[in-house]
């Protein structure tokens, strides 16, 4: 996994999961400090809703790439930790996509054009996911912030890794 370039398939689905995940975890963190019937955190909420269930199957396939490419295991302590933290990043998306849905208390409507059903039905259990899925967007979030640090680190100390994802 250290060597070469990324498919570009990879690097496709790498910088849209990117652009929705930044998206999702701001607005849907500064959403959640509005009013419960504020118009513009309904309107996030909808919006994000909609989003997150359309990548659903795009994470699978990403997922699904990642598994398949890993072909060279990585052997020093920085490849370790790079292998390891790119592991946590899709654990946490993961968890923050399972509960998401998980989570429902209300059908998950994607746009106008496609309805599921509420999966869960337990209050006391959907309130308990609700938390998962706050904390899991916060692990996330420092992960991801850890993640962009150490892409900018390495790019300053002349370890060119951004240029493997473009
Ligand atoms: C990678 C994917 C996702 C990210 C990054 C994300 C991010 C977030 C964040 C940051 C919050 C605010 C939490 C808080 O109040 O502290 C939130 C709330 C929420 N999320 Fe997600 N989420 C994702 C996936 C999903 C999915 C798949 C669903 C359902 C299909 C979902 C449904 C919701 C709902 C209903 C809320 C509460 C909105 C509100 O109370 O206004 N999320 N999400
Ligand atoms: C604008 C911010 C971002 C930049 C500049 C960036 C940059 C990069 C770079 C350069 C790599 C290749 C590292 C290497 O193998 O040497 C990479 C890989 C990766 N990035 Fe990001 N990234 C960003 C945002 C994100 C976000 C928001 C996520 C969400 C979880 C993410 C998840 C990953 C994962 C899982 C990998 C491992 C490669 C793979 O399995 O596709 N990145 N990123």
């Amino acid at each position: 996994m250290s060597a070469g370039r990324y498919s570009p398939v990879r690097i496709a689905l790498h910088w849209l999961s990117a652009a929705f995940i930044l998206w999702a975890l701001i607005m849907g963190a500064y959403a959640g400090t509005l009013a419960e019937d504020a118009p513009l955190r309904t309107g996030v909420a909808a919006l994000n809703v909609s989003l997150a269930t359309l990548f659903i199957p795009l994470f699978a396939w990403r997922l699904w790439l990642r598994l398949r490419a890993e072909r060279q295991a990585p052997k020093t302590l920085a490849e370790h930790a790079a292998h390891w933290a790119h592991n946590l990043l899709y654990l946490l998306t993961g968890a923050v996509l399972v509960t998401g849905v998980l989570m429902m208390n209300r059908p998950i409507r994607v746009f106008d054009w496609l309805t599921l059903p509420q999966p869960l039905h337990d209050p006391a259990l959907l309130h308990r996911l609700m938390q998962v899925h706050a904390g899991s967007c916060a692990v996330l979030g420092a992960l991801v912030l850890l993640h962009v640090l150490a892409v900018i680190k390495h790019e300053a100390s002349g370890r060119r890794v951004l240029r493997r994802m473009l």
